[in-house]
């Protein structure tokens, strides 16, 4: 971002030209005819150089991309300053400019190396180590509620970022769960998530975290007055709730005005991004439901990732090469969306977090600078783990008019080896033949050998796959926290790169304010018709339909 649209980058005009000139001519099973060394060409293994061992393959040789377009892709990161940048982000500058903020989620996994002046840096490891003392004191049964039983649920209220994070991670590492504590996320305002939520609930027992890093957000703010209204209707007691609620929020005024004492309280900075947050204080669930020893490895596995980010040079950069990989799909081919397909269900909230994390960070139409794109910004991110996908939108991905590049994701070794391990060979089988199929296709030709001489033309045509679809493909030995902790950072960094490319503010969210602030308008309206004023006709109608049929 160097105060230029991306598109006046003479990279950007060169890949323009490349994909003008040369796009049709991209063929993937051409590309691989040619060149028996493309694999080792475009593939790289990582391999953690501090902390936990991590290691991970990621295969981008089933890209519409030849040596010079990636030299070029690479360019263009040059041009938009990608390693500036990143320095900065990694100093502690305040690149999130429209707030005026550093941007350090890599402070709060930083054992060592990255030398950060930010106010509140330094006061990571304190509330790491209470957040040590409060997870070993719950798991262990030390801690009591206030009838003298053990914690056995805890209750996460919080949206957003202030529960994705936490909700994907404990689903990804459950192999790693204490499994007599329950878990359980609140985050949506309707009332029905957090009544179907009580109702598994013991008061006695239950431990409420509230999660916001403002404490102001309608949603969590009233879910958690819910939990405190049902928690007092067994407990009467206002003195209980120190035993049953702790919050996780930059705001000391809004959580003790709530009734939580700051001994309760688990801090965090106005540098930490709700939707890159997991790795603060709002982890807490995360170290509560696989111990603060795995969560710590989380943490240490992505530090790696950000080692690897701020030293390795852009040609072997993983999160540089997966932006730019997508930026050629994204602005060059037009492609709308990218699918992230783990084939672990472990992950299966994989794609559902970074939809957060990759939407609302690059999400944007104007650059820092304020001037509108001439270009498309972030993708739409979506997907399902395998191979649930097969079997409802992968139709569309393999013979659809759409061009949906997309990620694979596989650990080479299950957790759950069941029947020798049979269902991991079949899903690995899976997670090689997709991608397999989607770059190579189906020819006409070999769909007529296979049906023989008395086929339609019809049927021959419906049965080919026209293939070229490019993919990644990533794999590691075994999803443990360290792996986890790296593969997130790698699509944190991914997002980074792109929005320097694009220019854009990838750290404030301005887009969610004004649906905020017109239902906070209409709520002061619901009780009569006559209340209902300075709306369209189609907003003025939905209302005065609701008020005519609710009956509370
Ligand atoms: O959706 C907007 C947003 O501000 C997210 O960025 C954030 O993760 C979420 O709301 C929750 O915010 P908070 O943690 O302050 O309650």
């Amino acid at each position: 971002m160097s105060g230029k649209l991306a598109s006046e980058y003479p990279s950007w005009k060169k890949l323009q030209q490349i994909y003008d000139s040369e796009h049709t001519k991209l063929v993937l099973k051409d590309l691989f005819a040619q060149d028996p060394q493309r694999f080792s060409k475009f593939s790289n293994e990582y391999n953690s150089t501090e902390g936990p061992d991590v290691t991970f393959l990621l295969d981008y040789s089933k890209n519409l991309i030849t040596e010079p377009i990636l030299a070029t892709l690479l360019d263009l990161a040059r041009d938009a300053q990608v390693e500036t940048f990143r320095d900065k982000m990694f100093a502690g500058e305040h690149i999130n400019t429209s707030e005026d903020r550093a941007v350090l989620h890599i402070a709060l996994r930083n054992f060592g190396g990255f030398s950060i002046q930010e106010s509140g840096a330094d006061e990571v490891s304190g509330v790491l180590a209470h957040m040590k003392t409060f997870t070993d004191a719950v798991r262990s049964g030390e801690w009591k509620g206030y009838t003298g039983k053990t914690i056995n649920t805890i209750v996460n209220i919080g949206i957003g970022g202030s529960d994705l994070g936490p909700v994907m991670v404990t689903e990804a590492l459950k192999k790693y769960a204490k499994r007599d504590l329950t878990a359980h996320f609140v985050s949506n305002i309707d009332g029905t998530h957090i009544a179907e939520t009580l109702r598994e609930c013991d008061p006695e027992r239950t431990l409420f975290i509230i999660a916001s890093k403002t404490f102001t957000t309608q949603e969590t703010i009233t879910n958690a007055e819910s939990a405190r209204d049902w928690f007092l209707t067994s407990a009467k007691d206002k003195a209980h709730v120190a035993k049953h609620f702790v919050a996780l929020s930059t705001n000391t005024k809004a959580v003790t005005a709530f009734g939580i004492s700051s001994d309760n309280m688990f801090q965090f900075w106005d540098w930490v991004g709700g939707r890159y947050s997991l790795w603060s204080a709002i982890g807490l669930s995360i170290a509560l439901v696989i111990g603060f020893d795995n969560f710590e490895q989380l943490l240490k596995g992505a530090h790696g990732m950000d080692k690897h980010f701020k030293e390795t040079p852009l040609e072997k950069n993983l999160p540089v090469l997966l932006g730019v990989l997508g930026i050629w799909y994204n602005d060059f081919y037009g492609s709308q969306t990218h699918a992230l397909l783990p084939y672990d269900q472990y992950l299966h909230k994989f794609a559902d977090y970074f939809q957060q994390g990759d939407m609302e960070s690059n999400g944007k139409t104007v650059t820092k600078g304020g001037q509108r794109v001439n270009y498309e910004t972030g993708p739409i991110i979506w997907g399902a783990a395998g191979t649930n996908g097969q079997h409802s939108f992968y139709q569309l991905v393999h013979q659809g008019t759409k061009l949906i590049p997309a990620d694979f994701i596989a650990p080479a070794t299950t957790h759950n080896p069941i029947a020798n391990s049979k269902h991991h060979r079949i899903l690995l089988s899976n997670f090689f033949a997709q991608p397999e199929a989607l770059a190579f296709g189906k020819t006409e030709e070999e769909v007529k050998k296979e049906l023989g001489p008395n086929a339609s033309e019809a049927l021959i045509k419906s049965k080919v796959f026209e293939g070229n679809k490019p993919s990644n493909s990533i794999m590691f030995p075994l999803l443990t926290p360290a792996t986890l902790g790296a593969l997130i950072a790698l699509y944190e960094h991914k997002i980074f790169v792109q929005g320097v490319v694009w220019g854009i503010n990838s750290f404030d969210q301005m887009g969610v304010e004004l649906g905020k602030v017109l239902a906070k308008n209409i709520l002061a309206q619901l009780e009569k018709p006559e209340d209902v004023k300075g709306h369209d006709s189609s907003t003025t109608g939905l209302i005065h339909y609701y008020q005519k049929y609710r009956k509370e």
